[in-house]
């Protein structure tokens, strides 16, 4: 298994390009289930996510034309096979991103369930209601959601908890339904916003994203989808803790700035010299930072996916700050790594109180999921000495060349096989 061998201590320089976001072209590629044709989706980030959910698409009987330098051809004709598998499901919760579109497109899915993974239950009890409601008969059985539908109907439905898939999920069932449908309560992600912009483009008649409540009128077919997904926000968000914690001055292009507000605000409140461009943003440190409170809330608020890398930075300000995950329930994994590296940080239920320190030293270190792993790789960019990062197939899941990118910078860092 790879490991990511990391000597800290050199501020990153230099010009860095972010990728497609990986939230953005999962739901797109599941949303190509709702046509029959040849769609081209551009600015596919090469991350294992992506490959799992192209796999899982070749599984339901697409056809993958072409898919070189970003640029995937996806022909969904006949891709007509109702079962989502277990081995594919289980390494990639957005892989229930296939539910809805399938009991659109089929009157029947078979969709293994994800399971609990490392930041908590993460049920999808809110997808299931939205798509009973709408005339599905749904029963679990052996570890699989089972779906039988006619067409489905448009209902009025609200989310107890805002929820970034679910709203995905029923908005793309709601698209062929018969009728109207009114989403309340709804997630406003950049991903949601564009998922349905791109769905409207293809012919359907979604109205009201980017606000609390989505309106569908339902339609009997769309065209294939033809897109260009847009810069990853977390990726962005990650390199511009980087180039802070290393006290560096990187230039992050090909970026969205404001997609990563409320990151770019709490560095600026931790005193991070910070430019912004059209699609570019600069980040310079500027000596000790200070600490800074966030908080975790659904956009456009600070986002649970930078918690833990914001937390590595946090460890190293000056004073004490106060971390609330609201969001998850368990996503606090990447604490005891780093206490190991030498941080102070207590936990008392969804808080973190972090001190900060004079410098963390480097660690051998274990990648628990995703995000956490990349609060690691920050952690160690600044740290004393040398980190090993093993495990690091969870952040293979979402970052694009996260070290080649690194060592552009400057970093001392390489992966070992
Ligand atoms: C998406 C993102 C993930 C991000 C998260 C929150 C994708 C592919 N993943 O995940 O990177 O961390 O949003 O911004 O876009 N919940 C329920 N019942 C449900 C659905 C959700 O209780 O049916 C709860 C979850 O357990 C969690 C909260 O709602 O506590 C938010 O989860 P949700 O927005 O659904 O996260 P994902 O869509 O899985």
């Amino acid at each position: 298994m790879d490991k990511i061998v990391i000597e800290g201590g050199t501020p990153l320089e230099g010009t860095v390009k972010m990728s497609g976001a990986k939230n953005a072209v999962l739901p797109v590629l599941a949303a190509t289930l709702l046509t029959r044709g040849r769609n081209v989706i551009e600015g596919v980030p090469n991350v294992r996510d992506v490959t799992t959910m192209i796999k899982l698409l070749e599984d339901l009987g697409a056809r993958v034309e072409s898919y070189s330098n970003e640029k995937i051809i996806l022909d969904t004709s006949k891709a007509d096979n109702p079962e989502a598998p277990y081995d594919l499901v289980s390494t990639m919760r957005a892989s229930c991103l296939v539910l809805g579109p399938l009991l659109a497109r089929l009157g029947k899915a078979r969709v293994s369930l994800p399971g609990g993974c490392a930041i908590g239950a993460r049920p999808i009890d809110l997808h299931i209601k939205g798509l009973e409601a709408m005339g599905a008969k749904i029963s679990l059985d052996q570890g699989y959601v089972h779906g039988k539908a006619d067409r489905l109907k448009g209902i009025q439905f609200f989310f107890d908890t805002v929820s970034v898939t679910g709203t995905a999920n029923l908005m793309m069932a709601a698209v062929l339904a018969e009728g109207e449908t009114i989403l309340e309560n709804v997630a406003k992600e950049p991903e949601v916003v564009f998922l349905a912009d791109i769905l409207n483009r293809a012919g359907a008649k979604i109205s009201g994203h980017g606000t609390d409540i989505i309106t569908i009128q339902g339609t009997t077919s769309l065209n294939p989808i033809d897109c260009t997904i847009f810069p990853d926000r977390i990726e962005t968000g990650t390199f511009m803790i980087a180039a802070a914690i290393t006290q560096g001055d990187v230039t992050i292009e090909n970026c969205m700035p404001q997609h990563v507000e409320p990151v770019t605000l709490k560095l600026q409140e931790a005193q991070v010299d910070i430019e912004l461009g059209e699609n570019k943003i600069r980040v310079k440190g500027k000596g000790p930072m200070e600490s800074v409170n966030a908080r975790t809330h659904p956009y456009p608020g600070f986002p649970t996916d930078i918690q833990a890398q914001f937390m590595a930075l946090m460890t190293l300000a000056q004073g004490q700050s106060i971390i609330m995950e609201t969001v998850f329930e368990n996503r606090f994994m990447h604490v005891a790594e780093l206490k190991r590296m030498g941080a102070d940080i207590s936990l008392d239920g969804h808080t973190a109180i972090i001190n900060g320190v004079k410098g963390l030293s480097g660690a051998p270190l274990m990648a628990t999921d995703l995000r956490a792993s990349a609060s690691l790789v920050i952690a160690a960019l600044a740290a004393k000495g040398q980190s090993i990062i093993s495990r690091v197939y969870h952040i293979d899941r979402g970052y694009v060349d996260i070290e080649k990118k690194l060592l552009n910078l400057g970093a001392q860092i390489r992966r070992v096989k």
